[in-house]
C-alpha cells in the first residue's frame, strides 16, 4: 500500500494562492502599439538628420563595465553616485545598465581603433538608457536617447555643428519655441582658478547650503551652481561668474562657437550657471529647452537635449588625449511635447491598407492563400479571420481606415473572382483573381 502523503498547511495555502498579475518595473514603461507612430517618426527624423549631417550609426551594448562610467562620467556625479543600476554577474564582473551613451562610445573608440574611419569621426546612436531616479512626468528610469558625437577635433565649428544638428532634429520633430542655453566651463588652466574662487565665495555661506552642496564644495564646487534647492539657488546669484575667469584660449573658443551659431541663425541664451551634471565636460556646455506651453507656462521645465565638449574623457577612461564634442536628445520628453502640438498624420500605410473579408469556411481557407500572394507582392493586408459575420468584418475594415475591402464568398470561390470595394466611395466591382495584384497596385497608387 502506498504511503499517504499529507499536505502541510503551508503547501495547501500555496496551492490556493492566485497567480500574481505582474507589473512593469517602476519608471520603465511599455511603448504601446498606438504610440509607435510617434516613435517611428522620431527614428525617421534621427536617421534623416544623421544622414544630412553625415553621422554614422554605432550601437554599443546596453550593459557596460561599471568602471567605464565611474571613471568617465565621474564618481561624484549624480549619475554614478545615485542613479546607476549596478550588479554583479555570476562570473563576478561588475556591470552597469548604461546611464548614458558617450563614455561607452569613447570606450569603443579605443577598443576598436575607430580613429581609422576618419578624423574627426562623426557617430550617432539611438537606444534605451537607465537611471535610478524618482519617476515623474519627463523623468523615467528607462528612457531613450539619440546621441551625436564628433570625435577627434577641438575646432569650435564642431561644437556649433552638434548644436545645429540637434536643434534641427527638434525642429523637424515639430517642437516649438526652442531655446539653446549655453555656457563655457573652461579648461584645465582656468577651471582650477574658478574652483578656488567659488570655494572662497561659499566658505562663509556654507551653513546655508543643502547637504549635497556642502559635500560637493570640496571636490566638485561647480555643481553648486546648478543645485535646484531654493536656498542654494538664491545664494548662487552673488557667486563669481565663470565667463569672467576664462583663459584666453577658452574665451576665444567660446566666441567662435557663438559666431558659428549666429552664422546659421541658431538663437542662444548665455547661461552663467549652466555647468551640467557629468564630470567629463570642458569648455562649451549647452542644453536645449522648449518654452512651448499654455498661459506663459512651459509644459516642460526639463531640458530636451544636453551636451558639450569633452576633451578629457578619453584620458579618464585610459586612452590617449583626444578632443570630442556631442549631445543627446531625450525622446520621452520630446514625444510628450509632440503629442501636444502635432496631429498624428493619417499614416500612409493606413490609407494604403487592404482589408480581406471572407464569407464561409471555404472562402476563409482559400483566402488564406490569396492574402499570402498579396503580401508577397508587397501589399499590406489586414483581416479578421476569427470573425465570420460580414457586418462585423466590414465594421473593422472601416475602423482600421482601409482604402479597399476585398470581399470573398462561396460564389467568388467557384468563379475565381473577388469583389473589390472602394471604402471611401462604396463603389465595388467583381474582378478575376488572376488580375488582383495588378489591380490593387494600380488602385492603391492613386488612392494616396
Ligand atoms: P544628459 O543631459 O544627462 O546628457 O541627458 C541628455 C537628455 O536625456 C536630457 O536632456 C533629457 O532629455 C534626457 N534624459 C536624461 N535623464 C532622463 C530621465 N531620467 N528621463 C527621461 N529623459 C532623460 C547625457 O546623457 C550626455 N551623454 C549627452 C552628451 C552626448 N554629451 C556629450 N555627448
Amino acid at each position: 500500500m502506498k504511503p499517504k502523503i499529507t499536505k502541510t498547511k503551508k503547501q495547501k495555502a500555496e496551492k490556493k494562492k492566485k497567480p500574481v498579475l505582474f507589473q512593469n518595473p517602476k519608471g520603465m514603461r511599455d511603448i504601446l502599439p498606438d504610440e509607435q507612430m510617434w516613435w517611428n517618426k522620431i527614428r525617421r527624423v534621427v536617421d534623416e538628420v544623421a544622414e544630412i549631417y553625415n553621422f554614422s550609426r554605432i550601437d554599443t551594448p546596453i550593459l557596460e563595465d561599471a568602471r567605464v562610467f565611474e571613471a568617465g562620467v565621474g564618481a561624484s556625479s549624480d549619475i554614478v553616485e545615485k542613479q546607476m543600476f549596478v550588479f554583479k554577474t555570476k562570473g563576478g564582473d561588475r556591470l552597469a545598465l548604461r546611464p548614458e551613451g558617450t563614455a561607452p562610445i569613447m570606450r569603443s573608440y579605443f577598443q576598436n581603433s575607430l580613429g581609422r574611419f576618419g578624423q574627426p569621426l562623426k557617430l550617432f546612436y539611438f537606444g534605451p538608457m537607465f537611471r535610478y531616479e524618482q519617476p515623474q512626468a519627463g523623468r523615467a528610469r528607462q528612457f531613450h536617447q539619440a546621441g551625436f558625437e564628433i570625435i577627434g577635433d577641438d575646432d569650435a565649428v564642431y561644437d556649433a555643428q552638434i548644436i545645429l544638428a540637434v536643434f534641427r532634429l527638434l525642429e523637424k520633430s515639430r517642437i516649438k519655441d526652442l531655446s539653446v542655453r549655453i555656457n563655457s566651463i573652461g579648461c584645465r588652466v582656468c577651471r582650477p582658478v574658478y574652483r578656488r574662487k567659488i570655494q572662497d565665495y561659499y566658505k562663509n555661506r556654507e551653513e546655508r547650503l543643502c547637504r549635497d552642496c556642502r559635500r560637493r564644495l570640496g571636490d566638485n564646487p561647480l555643481r553648486l551652481l546648478d543645485c535646484k534647492n531654493d536656498d542654494c539657488a538664491a545664494l548662487k546669484e552673488g557667486a563669481p561668474i565663470l565667463l569672467d575667469i576664462l583663459c584666453g584660449a577658452c574665451r576665444g573658443h567660446f566666441k567662435r562657437v557663438l559666431e558659428f551659431l549666429s552664422e546659421v541663425n541658431v538663437p542662444y541664451i548665455l547661461d552663467n550657471y549652466l555647468v551640467r551634471g557629468l564630470d567629463y565636460y570642458n569648455r562649451t556646455v549647452f542644453e536645449i529647452f522648449s518654452d512651448y506651453g499654455e498661459e506663459g507656462k512651459p509644459f516642460f521645465t526639463f531640458a530636451l537635449a544636453g551636451g558639450g565638449r569633452y576633451d578629457y574623457l578619453s584620458e579618464l577612461i585610459g586612452g590617449r588625449p583626444i578632443s570630442a564634442v556631442g549631445a543627446a536628445v531625450g525622446w520621452e520628453r520630446v514625444v510628450e511635447l509632440m503629442k501636444k502640438n502635432v496631429k498624428p498624420a493619417a499614416g500612409r500605410e493606413r490609407s494604403q491598407k487592404v482589408f480581406f473579408v471572407h464569407i464561409g469556411d471555404l472562402a476563409k481557407q482559400k483566402g488564406f492563400g490569396i492574402m499570402e500572394t498579396l503580401r508577397q507582392a508587397g501589399i499590406v493586408v489586414s483581416e479578421s479571420l476569427g470573425k465570420d459575420l460580414l457586418k462585423a468584418q466590414m465594421r473593422l475594415a472601416d475602423k482600421e481606415g482601409a482604402a479597399i475591402a476585398l470581399i470573398f464568398g462561396q460564389k467568388e470561390v467557384f468563379e475565381d473572382s473577388i469583389i473589390v470595394r472602394d471604402m471611401r466611395s462604396g463603389a465595388q466591382e467583381s474582378v478575376p483573381l488572376k488580375d488582383l495584384v495588378e489591380i490593387l497596385k494600380k488602385r492603391l497608387k492613386t488612392s494616396v
